[in-house]
């Protein structure tokens, strides 16, 4: 799909529709609606008074051969009431807007900016609801290989300030296109995402976007020593990778941060030998998410360059119960060292990421980031609405909560007091991988991960409820969602 700034006045641009939002309040045809209004003779005044118009959180009113535009149809999006329009309602009615229309084999869309919206932040945003919206997540399907149902091409019409309008476009272009690689493996089966696969991927990834790859195999991580992560693997015929991916730009202070950013890609988790229930099982592929997007910010990073380093570290595995597979009881050295009791073999996810924060400090990284999808316990406490955040370092915290917002994706702070590092203090071992049944699942898990961060100041965001949507939405299909990309990229470039 195309997306370019519009050349010419949005009422001559010849697209199959144009699109523009209205405001929810007792008169929706105002500013920009009012224009819209007098070049098609009162036809928005009349739907608005009929109640066919008013604006309510992404209502779509579509109208055909519109009299005074150049457009085959009209679409009036309802934008919801002022005081609460920003811009994740600007990048989710844009993304409504894309998927009502190609769900009417809309190929040609011109998108109009309100006045007031003509900023980079808001070409940004609709720019990203837009790219974001266009991915179908369907291409196992036979039907439709001919594209009868794909939008080819989006003017953005009204960006008057066209620097401002580039500036924001490309910005959405290169932060959607992540989204949507990382919604891309996530959403794979996983007999055609294996570790080795994915490690594959990755590279193939980094070499066109220009970063530096290294793919660790299992006999280089056996040399490092990573027992956790060789724990869940030796369960699976699939031999384990770790993916590690560096951005280290010129410009970057030497002495100055490195972020590390570690992710979860356990390709197919059936629990190991405490094996899962069937039903729902076959969800358990998306439990690569944290990889994913992880992968997804550093190709984001690539293009948008800021300056300083940044390094992730993907631990890649199966977690299956093969003859070989490691059992309830079974007691594994860490790469750091520490002992750990695996008294549950289906809480592989931080057993693995273990390893990966330990290596991660070793290549020298100084802020500690990990996504995960880690525990259903996150799932109960916050439903799948917020991604759960745990955070070592108040500060540091904050500033992602902040990004977070700015971004429009949902996340809530959870606790990592000392109290609850008992859960995990080892009768066997140093620790253990699952709580005493004290309740607190997912803080059981973020404590479990802290034992590896030492010093340094960490972030976990479990991203369990979040990572993956079981229906469509309007701005989105289901799927992977890629959950937490904007913001770790709002992060980042924001950090020095
Ligand atoms: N991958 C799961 C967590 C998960 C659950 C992800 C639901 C997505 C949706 C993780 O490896 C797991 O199995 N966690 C266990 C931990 C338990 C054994 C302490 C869980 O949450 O049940
Ligand atoms: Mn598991
Ligand atoms: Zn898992």
């Amino acid at each position: 799909m195309k997306i370019t700034l519009a050349t010419q006045g949005y009422a001559e641009i010849p697209a199959d529709a144009l699109v523009c939002y209205a405001f929810e309040a007792a008169d929706p045809v105002q500013g920009r609606m009012a224009e819209l209004d007098a070049k098609c003779g009162g036809l928005l005044r009349r739907l608005s008074q009929s109640g066919e118009l008013t604006g309510k959180p992404l209502e779509m009113t579509l109208v055909h051969a519109p009299a005074g535009f150049a457009a085959q149809r009209l679409l009036i999006v309802g934008a919801g009431k002022k005081e609460k329009y920003g811009t994740p309602e600007l990048r989710k009615l844009a993304g409504a807007a894309l998927r009502f229309l190609k769900a009417r084999s809309v190929k040609r869309i011109a998108f109009l900016a309100r006045e007031g919206d003509a900023t980079a932040d808001a070409a940004q945003a609709a720019a990203e609801g837009l790219i974001f919206a266009a991915f179908d997540g369907e291409k196992y399907k036979s039907e439709d290989k001919d594209g009868k149902k794909r939008v080819e091409s989006v003017v953005l019409a009204g960006w008057d300030d066209r620097a401002a309008g580039e500036k924001g476009l490309e910005r959405g272009r290169v932060i959607a296109e992540a989204q949507n690689f990382s919604r891309d493996l996530v959403n794979e089966p996983s007999n055609r995402l294996t570790p080795k696969i994915l490690a594959e991927r990755a590279a193939e990834m980094a070499g066109q976007a220009g970063l530096a790859c290294e793919i660790l195999d299992e006999k280089r991580i056996a040399e490092l020593k990573m027992g956790a992560l060789l724990g869940v693997a030796q369960g699976s015929i699939e031999p384990p990778r770790v993916i590690v991916t560096t951005y280290a730009p010129a410009e970057a202070r030497s002495g100055g941060p490195v972020i590390g950013l570690i992710g979860k890609a356990v390709t197919f988790d059936t629990g190991g030998i405490s094996i899962k229930p069937a039903e729902g099982m076959e969800k358990m592929k998306y439990d690569m998410a944290g990889g994913a997007t992880m992968l997804g910010v550093m190709r984001a990073l690539a293009a948008l360059k800021p300056r300083l380093k940044v390094i992730s570290v993907v631990p890649a595995t199966e977690n299956m119960p093969g003859g070989r597979a490691q059992k309830p009881g079974d007691v594994q050295v860490a790469m750091s060292g520490k002992t750990i009791e695996v008294l549950n073999t289906d809480a592989e996810g931080r057993l693995i990421l273990a390893d990966a924060i330990t290596y991660a400090k070793q290549l020298g990284c100084t802020h500690l980031i990990d996504a995960a999808t880690l525990t259903g316990a996150i799932v109960v406490a916050l439903a799948n609405v917020n991604a759960g955040v745990f955070g070592s370092d108040e500060k540091f915290t904050a500033r992602l909560l902040a990004s977070a917002k700015a971004c429009g994706e949902k996340m809530w702070p959870m606790p990592v007091d000392e109290e609850y590092r008992e859960f995990i203090k080892g009768t066997v071992a140093d620790i253990q991988n699952i709580g005493s049944g004290k309740g607190g699942g997912a803080i059981t898990a973020a404590m479990f991960l802290k034992e590896f961060t030492g010093d340094t100041p960490w972030i976990h965001l479990d991203i369990a409820g979040t990572a993956w949507l079981d229906e469509n939405k309007p701005w989105a299909a289901k799927g992977a969602t890629a959950i937490g990309l904007r913001t770790l990229v709002d992060l980042v470039t924001k950090f020095v």
